[in-house]
């Protein structure tokens, strides 16, 4: 059928399967463009869909050849209604790996349940195993813990008062001003619930129990920190409570690891366009602004080139990795660079619907928006008929 965008709010409900496997081909062909990394070799990519998670299987595959085993949750095409693109990327993304004689298999389901993790257990004891890398990448609102059956919903609120400040509806280009209400009771817990450490642990506990973990094996999770300007609703809101316990978790599964000489970090990546973070009042004017100065300053970067940074210049050197004074690897540095932040500040204060497609990179943003649904690509042709019904061996 031809698929175009329909969107609803913040989301896109349709997704084009040409234009994920061309998005997935470009980001294979920067990571060969950069050359081999001597990376790990069995890699678990929890959340390997869409967005850090993808970057860094393909990574993996593509800068290491590494064999890839990635679990996400998405939706799989029916007939004449397209798949999530998450799909779509990972059966993209199989392909190639198979035409590379890469080992890739995929497990689509809860990651937070008992269920998806004993298979996909099962699944690296008959092919791998053991696995030397485990991103941990999930992006998730809600999450049912699978001890007590208790469903976590996260929110994205301030602590301790309201807050207000502008927003951007990306689509229309309005900015405005919103005010988001502080967190109620069980909102901190519930979001640290979802987006902390605790399900990280599980797997890392889960996979040490049955002896998967090679030795010296790393894991991987992802945090933000961000500018002044979005702490409120960020660093220092119910979000950042779950960052803040997912970076504490970094320090316990290393404790936990001593014996196998295993360790767990925490990468801070940079502000940029997917799914998440276009929820998130507040940021998709920051984004956009930053996107603007980066870009101008010759240091922006998408998912693919954050995540090869991240393992050419901090995780496989051949050196000790390098980290803040609180443990973290930072791939933030070029977003949070002094003078960077700075012009963003200024840029933030001006910005009205009038002057934001000047000072901000609105373009740039809606692009990387429709590119996450598989649209907007180049050499992709829209108007032919696509088939939404793709099918690959291990994705069903
Ligand atoms: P994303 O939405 O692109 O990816 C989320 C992934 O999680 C997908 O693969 C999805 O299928 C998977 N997933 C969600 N729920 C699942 C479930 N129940 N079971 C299995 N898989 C599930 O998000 P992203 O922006 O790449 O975020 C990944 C991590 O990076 C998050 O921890 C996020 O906070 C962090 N991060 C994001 C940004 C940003 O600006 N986007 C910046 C820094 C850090
Ligand atoms: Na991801």
């Amino acid at each position: 059928m031809i698929i175009e965008p329909r969107m609803r709010g913040f989301i896109c409900l349709t997704a084009h399967p040409e234009g994920a496997a061309q998005n997935v081909k470009n980001q294979i062909e920067y990571v060969k463009s950069k050359g081999k990394i001597e990376g790990a070799k069995k890699v678990l990519v929890i959340g390997a869909s869409t967005g850090f998670g993808l970057a860094s299987r393909i990574t993996s595959a593509f800068g290491s050849d590494a064999s890839t085993i990635g679990v996400f949750f998405e939706k799989p095409p029916a007939e004449g209604k397209t798949a999530s693109p998450g799909w779509y990327n990972s059966a993209a993304f199989e392909t190639e790996a198979h035409k590379a004689a890469l080992y890739a298999k995929s497990i689509n389901g809860d990651a937070f349940s008992n269920e998806v993790k004993k298979e996909t257990l099962d699944l690296i004891k008959a092919d791998l195993g053991q696995v030397d890398l485990i991103i941990y990448s999930l992006a998730s609102p809600v999450r049912t813990n699978p001890n007590t059956g208790v469903l976590h919903r996260s929110v994205l609120k301030p602590i301790g008062g309201a807050y207000s400040n502008k927003t951007v509806d990306f689509h229309t280009g309005k900015v405005s001003e919103i005010s988001i209400e502080p967190s109620k009771e069980d909102d901190i817990e519930n979001t640290v619930a979802v987006m902390g450490g605790e399900d990280w642990a599980m797997w890392i506990d889960a996979l040490k129990a049955e002896n998967l973990l090679a030795p010296g094996a790393t894991t991987v999770a992802y945090s933000y920190i961000g500018p002044a300007v979005t702490e409120p609703v960020y660093r220092k809101g119910t979000i950042g409570r779950a960052k803040d316990h997912l970076e504490a978790t970094a320090f316990s599964i290393t404790d936990s690891l001593k014996d196998i000489g295993g360790k767990a970090y925490v990468s801070v990546n940079k502000a940029l366009v997917t799914q998440a973070s276009s929820a998130i009042p507040v940021i998709p004017l920051y984004i956009s602004i930053l996107y603007k100065i980066m870009k101008e300053e010759g240091v922006h970067e998408g998912t693919i080139e954050q995540i090869q940074r991240l393992y050419q210049d901090r995780l496989f050197t051949g050196k000790e990795v390098p980290t803040d004074e609180k443990g973290r690897i930072r791939i933030d540095d070029w977003e949070m660079r002094e003078d960077i932040q700075e012009k963003v500040a200024a840029l933030w204060e001006k910005a009205t619907t009038e002057n934001l497609s000047e000072i901000g990179d609105l373009e740039g943003y809606r692009k990387d928006f429709y590119n996450l649904f598989g649209f907007d690509i180049q050499g992709v042709d829209y108007k032919a008929e696509a088939d939404e019904m793709i099918q690959v061996d291990s994705l069903k």
